[in-house]
């Protein structure tokens, strides 16, 4: 009786804690501060720029890449040449200096992830990236963290991509058995 009070009270205050947590971070954008405030909004939906033309390195290499200042400035030489933001961007390139983004996704150093494998077997950027096109600010969600804990605890955890292995490797198992792919499942692949 006692023990079920106890728990009924710690998950109350669980509970509490992780409606906290959603209200308190609801509406605000939760991606890390860009040096520049760049927009896939803009460029990927409105403007409807193809991922690729930007992330070019996708197909053919482990990682995706972010374009250059100078992929940008082919644009914005003549494009919103007068916004603050754009004049920000034009400054990189005239001082020949890359820009210092911000990693958002990524996985632990003894994982192996290669883009190309998954791009030529057609899975979508989306599918583990969540609606990029989207967002104003790039967000991901994902590891290990007190909120994100609470919210899994207690049933309410938001609907973006965790990266975990279980994730990487349902998703294996069942493109493997559906569409006949080859994704592997042996520790060694993933891991070196
Ligand atoms: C005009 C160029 C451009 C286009 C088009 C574009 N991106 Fe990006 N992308 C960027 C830049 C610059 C960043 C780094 C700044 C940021 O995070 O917003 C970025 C960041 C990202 C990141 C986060 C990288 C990290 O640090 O983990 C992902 C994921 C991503 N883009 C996916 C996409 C997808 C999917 C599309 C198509 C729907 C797309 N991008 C279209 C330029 C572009
Ligand atoms: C293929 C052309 C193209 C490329 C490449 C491109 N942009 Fe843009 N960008 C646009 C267009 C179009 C707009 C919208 C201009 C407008 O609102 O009139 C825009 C708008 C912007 C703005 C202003 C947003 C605002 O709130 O007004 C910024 C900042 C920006 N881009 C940054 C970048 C950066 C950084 C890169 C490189 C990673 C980049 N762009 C690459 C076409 C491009
Ligand atoms: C099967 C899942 C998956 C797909 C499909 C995928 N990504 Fe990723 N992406 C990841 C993971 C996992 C990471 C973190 C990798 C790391 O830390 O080494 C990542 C990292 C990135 C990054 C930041 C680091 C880098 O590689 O430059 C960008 C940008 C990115 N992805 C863009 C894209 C775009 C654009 C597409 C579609 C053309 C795409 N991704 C498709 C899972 C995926
Ligand atoms: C949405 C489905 C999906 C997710 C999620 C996913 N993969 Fe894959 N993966 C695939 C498919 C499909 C292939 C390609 C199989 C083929 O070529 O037949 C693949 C192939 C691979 C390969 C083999 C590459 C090669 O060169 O042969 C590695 C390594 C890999 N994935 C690692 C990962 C890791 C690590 C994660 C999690 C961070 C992950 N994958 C998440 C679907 C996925
Ligand atoms: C498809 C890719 C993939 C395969 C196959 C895979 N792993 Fe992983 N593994 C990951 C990723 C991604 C992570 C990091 C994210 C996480 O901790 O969930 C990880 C994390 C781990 C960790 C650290 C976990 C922790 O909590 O710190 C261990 C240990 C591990 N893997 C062992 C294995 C073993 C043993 C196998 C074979 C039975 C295996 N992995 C197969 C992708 C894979």
């Amino acid at each position: 009786m006692r023990t079920r009070v106890g728990v009924g009270a710690l998950g109350l205050t669980l509970l509490a804690a992780a409606l906290f947590l959603v209200l308190s971070t609801r509406g605000q954008a939760a991606g890390p501060a860009q040096p520049i405030a760049f927009n896939h909004q803009i460029h990927a939906d409105q403007y409807k720029i193809d991922c690729q033309y930007c992330h070019a390195d996708a197909r053919r290499s482990e990682y995706a890449g972010i374009p250059s200042v100078s992929r940008c400035m082919g644009c914005h030489k003549i494009t919103a040449a007068d916004r603050p933001e754009v004049q920000k961007l034009a400054g990189f390139f005239n001082r020949n200096e890359p820009i210092p983004w911000v990693r958002i996704f990524m996985v632990p150093e003894y994982v192996y992830f290669p883009h190309k494998a998954h791009v030529r077997a057609n899975v979508k950027c989306q599918t583990c990236h969540g609606p990029i096109e989207k967002m104003a600010v790039v967000e991901a969600r994902t590891g290990q963290n007190l909120a994100n804990d609470l919210l899994n605890l207690v049933g309410l955890a938001r609907s973006s991509t965790p990266l975990t292995m279980g994730w990487c490797v349902e998703c294996h198992t069942t493109m493997n058995a559906k569409e006949k792919t080859k994704a592997p499942l042996e520790c060694v692949t993933c891991h070196h």
